[in-house]
């Protein structure tokens, strides 16, 4: 189904260059959202040639962030930063920590200045539980100590952080692995890691898709990585049952089963800081 133009993205905010293929803008179309624009969806259009999985993984990979958040809140977790949030898709991380705890509170942090717009407007906007703000996750120390962030997150307490299809936008040199350890060095026992990432599948088809990427110079650099590399973004947590698998694979709900669910391009966990 091809997305209709939003009224939203018919003139671009100032900050947003409508030109150059935003990663968030591209995962929106693959979502069928209404946030992008032309270059987009070319370049969209133009990874699924060569990954056709490509709209069904960002499908699978959002449907774990739903069930995974839904884990995490159950298990008694009350606060949640979801770092590099997208354009808002519904349901979003407070939406679903709310249905099991409604006191939950929620930072969302992204750099996309599309993200950050439609984000204030239309999840944190004048409520008090929920937050939005920008920074980049190439300076980890920056973002974890944003003073927005300290007085609406209690680090003394338990957390969850989401990294949800986000680490494979960061290049060996913006320091993933820095990134991972910083948060949590910050985080005290009991908290969790909420992880998705491209997978390196042998067929190198998410590499072919990542490809498309860098010569259409979008955004950010897609950079697939292989199940020991991801595997590493958990040393120091334990991961929850089922462990590391296909985005699928954790914890389907029967409607997923099935539907015969089985996307093999995205490899996810939920660790548990002992
Ligand atoms: C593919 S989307 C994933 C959105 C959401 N986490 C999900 O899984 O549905 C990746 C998001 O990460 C953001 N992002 C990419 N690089 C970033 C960086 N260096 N700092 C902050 N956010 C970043 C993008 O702007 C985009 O909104």
């Amino acid at each position: 189904m091809t997305p209709k133009r939003d009224e939203r993205t018919s003139s671009p905010p100032s900050g947003v260059d409508p030109n150059t293929p935003s990663i968030a803008r591209v995962y929106d179309y693959f979502l069928n959202g209404r946030d992008n624009f032309a270059a987009d969806r070319d370049l969209a259009e133009q990874v699924l040639k060569v990954a056709p999985n490509a709209r069904t993984t960002a499908q699978a990979n959002r449907s774990f962030l739903v069930r995974a958040t839904e884990a995490v809140a159950r298990a008694g977790i009350r606060q949640f930063v979801d770092l590099g949030t997208g354009v808002p898709t519904s349901p979003n991380v407070h939406e679903v920590a709310q249905r099991v705890n409604p006191e939950a509170r929620v930072a969302y942090v992204d750099n996309d200045p599309i993200v950050l717009v439609h984000a204030r407007a239309l999840l944190s906007g004048t409520r008090s539980d929920v937050i939005t703000i920008e920074g980049d996750l190439r300076a980890p120390k920056a973002v974890l100590d944003h003073p927005e962030l300290r007085a609406h997150i209690d680090f003394a307490r338990p957390v969850a952080v989401l990294l949800v299809a986000v680490l494979h936008l960061l290049t060996d040199e913006d320091g993933p692995e820095r990134l991972v350890e910083t948060i949590r060095d910050q985080m005290v026992p009991g908290s969790y890691l909420i992880l998705s990432h491209l997978w390196d599948d042998p067929d190198g088809v998410a590499r072919a898709g990542a490809d498309e990427y860098a010569h259409r110079k979008a955004s950010a650099p897609v950079v697939p990585r292989t199940t020991e590399e991801i595997r590493r973004f958990f040393d120091g947590f334990e991961r929850i049952d089922p462990g590391l698998g296909h985005l699928d694979q954790w914890r389907p709900t029967e409607d997923m089963i099935n539907a015969g669910n089985d996307d093999r391009f995205g490899l996810c966990a939920v660790g548990r800081k002992p």
